[in-house]
């Protein structure tokens, strides 16, 4: 594999009422405390062009996806993301956070929609080239992720899945993390959300440890 580990980029991923967000802002305000830069960006998004397709993909309105489509659309967004949004920022040696990011694809395309993993590994290789130091998969149960993103309002055409694929999703999520122990650290999502964030700033604080 020939995909670049940058040191300074942190990626968060888990199913939906993970509590991402709240991870993020408590990541983000410690890199600021200590005087560093950081870009906190998202996927699909983080550049204009890929928030227009995360709003094709997203919309429950249109015809369905095929898997490729879906599957292209998210890289078509990610290699723009990357290269506008997250390639500058590391390159200045900002910090970045990218709330999801190639993982996704793999657990929600591949493990869960049943796309090809190695064309998937061929795409990210072709077209993002580039890796996390660390990645915070918070971890919980689907029953209890559902209930919290349902409660947020109106489901996007995602989150409007079913159960079992969420049970897939989870999976896929977990069999990565396994198989790469050095970059993933999984958090324990079922814990108070002050929890949570403390569990994820302390790996963070490890992380520039070893960076700064
Ligand atoms: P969000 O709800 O965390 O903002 O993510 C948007 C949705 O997009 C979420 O349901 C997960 C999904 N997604 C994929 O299916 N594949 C991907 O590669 C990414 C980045 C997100």
């Amino acid at each position: 594999m020939t995909l670049r580990t940058y040191p300074r980029f942190i990626t968060l991923e888990g199913g939906e009422g993970a509590g991402k967000s709240t991870v993020l802002s408590a990541l983000r305000e410690v890199l600021r405390e200590t005087g560093r830069e950081v870009v906190s960006t998202r996927e699909p998004g983080g550049t204009p062009l890929s928030e227009q397709i995360r709003g094709l993909l997203l919309d429950p309105h249109h015809e369905t996806p095929t898997i490729d489509t879906e599957l292209l659309l998210m890289f078509a967004a990610r290699a723009q993301h990357v290269r506008e949004t997250i390639l500058p920022a590391l390159e200045r040696d900002a910090w970045v956070i990218s709330d999801r990011f190639t993982d996704a694809s793999y657990a929600y395309q591949g493990a869960a929609r049943g796309g090809d993993p190695v064309f998937i590994a061929e795409l990210e290789r072709r077209v993002v080239g580039i890796a996390p130091a660390l990645t915070l998969l918070l971890d919980v149960p689907v029953a209890v992720g559902l209930q919290r993103a349902r409660g947020r309002g109106a489901a996007d055409r995602i989150e409007g899945e079913r159960d079992d694929f969420f049970e897939r999703v989870r999976e896929g999520y977990l069999a990565r993390a396994a198989a790469e122990p050095a970059r993933f650290r999984v958090v324990d999502a079922t814990q108070s959300p002050q929890t949570v964030a403390a569990d994820a700033v302390a790996h963070m604080r490890r992380l520039i440890g070893e960076v700064s």
